[in-house]
């Protein structure tokens, strides 16, 4: 079967290869064969290209992809949750999810709805769990009250978007073009700021001075220091993404004398360490989210998995008016 797989660290689209290795075999006890149909290009698969994802590098050579549908293809004995041709989420199978099959226990899985499209489903176990859990998991909010990010074009950005509205809260969102401002005031941000001088001023502007208690940063670099300013005392700005790099600055005067906080947040240590009921009951959640389009994720290209390279490229692209995914087995 085919694969994409990295041999050495590096840029994305000069490491990736795609290449033929055993198939998965049949199932084990307590295991399934899912044959997989669509995974998204997350930034984390670049950092994950150049050995930069988590706390480790991964052994070489390592599959690439990291979340994923896939459709069950053959059950082993004592299976009895799941059955042929139901669609799971593949990120239980750990990291991998650039093959056509995957031979994986069967623990945590769960059969999807059908009425949700495969794609908008290749995409639920990442961004939306990140977006939900931060929303829900540092600060509890208050009805009308701001939460505020940046990458606000991001996948994760628009769940933001969507989930605060649904929890009865409101959303500004930098961006960094000022044409990005009105498509995403029309897909329901409640605000929209453009990166640039003055970013904390316009920032408080924008919500009419009204304070802002929790904060999300996806890009680190110098705007970490700006959310910081951005937020009340007492403020929490959460860090969830390096897309700048890699190193954030922050003014210590806000950490000391307005008592600003720095977190972080990784949906790997959630997925780890929150019991398989638990992970269930929100993806279930989220897939109803999904269903009535409380949230639904822009896709601005498919590629088959035998232009992973174009499709690499295409996904490092600014600007982008959605994901890019990789579509497996037709
Ligand atoms: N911590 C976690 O558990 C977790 C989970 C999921 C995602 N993430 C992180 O969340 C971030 C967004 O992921 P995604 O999948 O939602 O992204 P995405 O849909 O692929 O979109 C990429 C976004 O990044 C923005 N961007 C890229 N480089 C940037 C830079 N140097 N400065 C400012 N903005 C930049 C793009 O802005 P333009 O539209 O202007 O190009 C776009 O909004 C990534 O950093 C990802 O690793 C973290």
């Amino acid at each position: 079967m085919k694969a994409v797989q990295f041999t050495r660290f590096g840029p994305a689209a000069e490491v990736a290869e795609l290449v033929e290795v055993p198939d998965s075999g049949p199932p084990g006890a307590g295991e399934v064969v899912i044959e997989m149909l669509a995974s998204p290009i997350n930034p984390s698969e670049f950092l994950s290209f150049e050995g930069r994802f988590g706390a480790k590098a991964p052994q070489l050579p390592a599959f690439a992809g990291g979340e994923g549908v896939g459709r069950i293809v053959a059950v082993g004995k004592g299976v009895l949750h799941l059955k042929v041709g139901d669609r799971v989420l593949t990120q239980y199978a750990g990291r991998g999810s650039w093959r056509e099959r995957i031979l994986a226990k069967a623990d945590g899985m769960f059969a999807l709805p059908e009425e949700i499209g495969t794609l908008q489903l290749a995409m639920l176990a990442v961004n939306p769990a990140t977006a939900w859990n931060m929303l829900n998991n540092f600060v509890a909010l208050k009805p009308g009250e701001w939460v505020l990010q940046n990458a606000g074009t991001s996948s994760v950005g628009y769940n933001v978007i969507r989930m605060a509205r649904y929890l009865g809260a409101r959303s500004v969102s930098v961006v960094r073009r000022n044409d990005q401002v009105e498509p995403l005031l029309a897909k329901g941000a409640d605000a929209v700021v453009v990166d640039g001088a003055d970013l904390p001023a316009r920032i408080a502007e924008a919500v009419d001075g009204a304070p802002i208690r929790l904060a999300f940063d996806a890009v680190a670099g110098t705007v970490t220091r700006h959310l910081g300013k951005a937020v009340a005392p007492g403020g929490s700005v959460v860090i969830y993404g390096i897309l700048s790099g890699g190193r954030s600055e922050f003014d210590a005067t806000d950490v000391l004398f307005r008592d600003v906080s720095i977190r972080g947040f990784w949906l790997t240590v959630w997925f780890r360490t929150t019991p398989h009921d638990q992970k269930q009951e929100l993806y279930r959640r989220l897939a109803a989210m999904m269903t009535d389009r409380t949230i639904e994720i822009p896709i601005e290209a498919t590629y088959p998995m035998r232009e992973v390279k174009q499709a690499l490229a295409h996904a490092a692209r600014p600007h982008r008016t959605g994901k890019i995914l990789l579509v497996m087995n037709n």
